[in-house]
């Protein structure tokens, strides 16, 4: 019998009313997954674990998931982090994918994941003028000049990878294949824009490279595996094969209409 992971990333439920948000969560548990995959920016830091609570309330499976870089707004990634390292801490279904070692999900799968961050490496940062809320509403990353807060997004980047290096090459000592749940997407061809790659401009906000380069030199030796790796952030949906054996999909979202992504393992 085959398992049901049910995959919602950007589900922004501090868009929605009330009614809403209990409206859509009740959907969730209406499918009775096996697994519940959230991909990041699930609300912000001042009610992202009130939402969550609600969603471990309704859903009997477990509950995987990272964060995203809205989930920090109005807040600090360490107090937020912290916050949810203590939720977790309590609760027999959250699996905070960023800290976990990987999770046997099939008998030749495992999941692993981590938020990620857009790191400014791929793109032309030094030319771009994007200049996301990230960068005032999030206390690590405000008030910074452009080249610090650049030192800041590498640091975060390297963070995801030295991360993402340990527990890939864990999972695939003992699987065939690996699922990777990530925020921000690690390849530029995973980061759309109306049916075509990112620009120079806007890539160095949505896109991890660090990450992207550690998928590639792990799955460069390991030529008999598979990696899929499913991402959010960009709102856009793609799906691009990067490698024989490394596939990159990214959900769609769009604000207000929180859904569950069209994906079947
Ligand atoms: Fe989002
Ligand atoms: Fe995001």
């Amino acid at each position: 019998m085959s398992s049901k992971f049910l995959w919602i990333t950007d589900i922004h439920l501090d868009f929605l009313s009330t009614p809403e948000v209990d409206r859509f969560i009740g959907k969730l548990q209406s499918e009775s997954p096996d697994a519940l995959l959230i991909g990041g920016d699930i609300a912000m830091a001042s009610n992202i674990s009130v939402h969550l609570k609600k969603i471990e309330d309704a859903v009997d499976s477990k509950i995987h998931f990272v964060l995203g870089n809205h989930d920090f707004y109005n807040g600090s990634i360490m107090s937020v982090k912290k916050e949810i390292r203590d939720l977790v801490k309590y609760s027999s279904k959250f699996v905070y994918l960023d800290d976990s070692q990987p999770i046997q999900i099939t008998e030749d799968t495992a999941l692993v994941g981590h938020g990620c961050w857009a790191d400014g490496r791929n793109g032309d940062y030094a030319s771009s003028d994007v200049m996301l809320n990230d960068y005032v509403l999030i206390d690590e990353l405000k008030d910074l000049s452009k080249f610090q807060r650049l030192a800041k997004l590498h640091e975060l980047g390297d963070e995801a990878a030295d991360r993402l290096r340990h527990n890939l090459n864990l999972a695939f000592n003992n699987n065939k294949n690996v699922l990777c749940l990530t925020h921000v997407p690690p390849f530029k061809e995973a980061c759309q824009y109306q049916g075509h790659v990112a620009d120079d401009n806007f890539l160095p906000h949505f896109s991890c490279k660090a990450v992207g380069d550690v998928m590639l030199e792990v799955m460069h030796k390991r030529a008999d595996s598979n990696l899929t790796v499913l991402s959010g952030h960009t709102h856009n949906p793609s799906r691009a094969q990067i490698l024989g054996n490394l596939v990159a999909i990214t959900g769609g979202a769009e604000y207000g209409k929180p859904a569950v992504q069209d994906w079947t393992w």
